[in-house]
């Protein structure tokens, strides 16, 4: 089989998303494979426009969600969908969980809304396989201190990271054909090898 696949990565701050998916890039161009890495928000001149918009100007919940729907539309349009059409792997720093769980969960963005946005969106690019990298609130904070970024962490309650990490597995445990929870408080190598397995597990492919 030569067609690539399309895979996302979703957790909470610091669950180690932008680590893996660096990682299971380089094995799978080890493997000859061609790989797009790309994340969200953002992925494209105009995406990262928009996330500096919103940045810059804090939008009213629905302006930032149907901002965010936009900056999608872009990156599925003109780099998701050309690159797996042209049997690119593409693997994806957060995608539709994130926004379900942040915008949709926490928020407090109709769900159908959401659900509607979503599918004029990235139904074309559906996800083959998302690894949810599931680590208690206490290890993301560990690890943002480490890197010099305690202050986001903790401008949120402890509580509001537990929901995140809730909405997360919520929808693992709704969608178990395309999700698997991969627990992401282990070493860095322990969880690449609970990548590779998934991946293994899912197609075949030794990364
Ligand atoms: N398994 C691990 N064990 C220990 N530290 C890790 C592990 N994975 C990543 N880290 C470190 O934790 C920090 C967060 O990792 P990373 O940036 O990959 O997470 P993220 O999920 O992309 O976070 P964010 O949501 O903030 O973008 C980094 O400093 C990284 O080096
Ligand atoms: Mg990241």
């Amino acid at each position: 089989m030569t067609a690539g696949k399309f895979i996302t990565f979703e957790g909470g701050e610091g669950s180690g998303k932008s680590t893996q998916a660096m990682m299971l890039a380089d094995r799978l161009r080890a493997l000859g494979k061609n790989v797009v890495v790309t994340r969200e928000p953002g992925g494209t001149p105009l995406g990262e426009s928009i996330r500096e918009l919103i940045l810059a100007n804090r939008p009213a919940l629905v302006a930032e969600f149907l901002l965010f729907a936009a900056a999608r539309a872009e990156h599925v349009a003109t780099k998701i969908l050309p690159a797996l059409d042209a049997g690119n792997w593409v693997v994806c720093d957060r995608y539709i969980d994130s926004t379900r769980v942040y915008q949709g969960k926490l928020a407090g963005i109709d769900p159908h809304l959401i659900d509607i946005v979503e599918k004029h969106t990235s139904k074309n690019a559906w996800p083959s396989l998302t690894l949810i990298l599931d680590v208690p609130p206490a290890t993301g904070r560990v690890r943002a201190s480490e890197r010099g970024d305690l202050n986001r962490y903790d401008a949120e309650k402890i509580s509001y990271h537990e929901q995140i990490r809730e909405g997360f597995l919520e929808i693992a445990a709704r969608e178990p054909r395309r999700c698997i929870v991969i627990d992401g408080s282990k070493s860095t190598s322990e969880v690449a090898g609970s990548v590779r397995g998934a991946l293994s597990a899912r197609f075949g492919v030794e990364a």
